[in-house]
């Protein structure tokens, strides 16, 4: 297992390799953006926006703006101190608190108010996170919790070089297979535990009590859905809540149609919430009417909470 600067080092000599987790339209996106290990980056990203527009009228105008997306929240109880949380994480990295931190902010307020997240023996992971945002605000809700990041190897690189940002100090993992899994669950040292995609299986090894999907199965083959699907089912943890939170539909640029409803759910789920997600399907901007729905089909976005029926229950 690699540690820190060596574990970010080998992400970043590996990212030019081929990957059997990467959709067609992954190939593209990849090459849409530069990280490195010291943390330089360049280019603009798929993987959502940074903004450095930080003054105080854009901090108005983002504050104003997203008071319709708090009120969506406000019936999950830890949403306060959940939008505090992605306001630090905003100022450690100097950028703006923007709408793809809300959505983080929000979902963490969901996951805090259904799932207890305090056992410190079990671990959460994001599947396909976004400049480390929901791992930040995981790490950031409850410290002594170790978190796994799974992704593609350069996503990764930059989820770990923000991670670094929002969590200052915090000891991270490289991690290839079981044996590497169970040295850096028992190293108290280490916070984040990364894992390049085609290593996911590694999972199985953790007590992965809580798992994150935020609009990115909508980009995989069928077949790498399943294989996560099988990996959290057969996990260490006595119970795994999973929040998927993806499009109904979407054709990938090879033709590949992926399907909410196809994931592999199983009639043993026990479904907590299964709706429209509301913040995900509004989205703002300075343009009139600033405010603007996802209409259409292909556009919906649903999100749904489940403990999952795990192997062998
Ligand atoms: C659209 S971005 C979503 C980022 C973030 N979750 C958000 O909501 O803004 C999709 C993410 O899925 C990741 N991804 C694509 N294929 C993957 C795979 N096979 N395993 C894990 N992550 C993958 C991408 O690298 C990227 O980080």
């Amino acid at each position: 297992m690699l540690r820190d600067a060596a574990a970010l080092e080998a992400l970043e000599a590996a990212t030019g390799q081929a990957e059997r987790g990467q959709s067609a339209y992954w190939k593209d996106g990849v090459n849409t953006f530069e990280v490195k290990a010291d943390g330089t980056v360049a280019g603009a990203s798929v993987l959502g926006m940074v903004s450095r527009k930080t003054g105080p009228l854009h901090r108005l105008m983002h504050w104003v703006l997203q008071f319709p997306f708090r009120r969506m929240g406000a019936r999950f109880t830890p949403l306060a101190d959940s939008l505090d949380i992605g306001r630090l994480i905003a100022r450690r990295q100097h950028r703006a608190y923007t709408y793809d931190l809300l959505r983080h902010s929000l979902t963490l307020a969901l996951v805090r108010h259904f799932v207890p997240l305090d056992r410190l023996d079990e671990v959460s992971a994001v599947i396909g996170d976004g400049y480390g945002m929901m791992a930040s605000h995981l790490l950031l809700a409850n410290p002594g919790r170790k978190v796994i990041a799974v992704n593609l190897t350069k996503p990764l690189l930059l989820d770990m070089v923000f991670l670094r940002q929002a969590v200052p100090g915090v000891g991270i993992a490289l991690v290839r297979d079981a044996a590497d899994m169970v040295a850096a669950l028992a190293d108290p040292t280490v916070n984040a535990i990364a894992v390049q995609a085609d290593n996911a299986a590694a999972l199985t090894a953790a007590p992965v009590a809580l798992a994150i999907n935020i609009v990115s199965m909508q980009e995989m083959e069928p077949a790498v859905v399943a294989e996560y699907f099988r990996i959290l089912r057969a996990g260490r943890a006595g119970r795994t809540a999973f929040y998927c939170c993806n499009k109904l539909w979407k054709r990938l640029s090879d033709g590949t149609e992926v399907s909410f409803s196809q994931y592999p759910w199983a009639a043993g789920d026990d479904i907590v919430l299964d709706e429209m997600c509301d913040w995900s399907q509004w989205v703002y901007s300075k343009t009139p009417p600033f405010w603007h729905y996802r209409k259409g089909e292909g556009r919906v976005i649903w999100h749904r909470l489940v403990w999952l029926a795990k192997d062998g229950s």
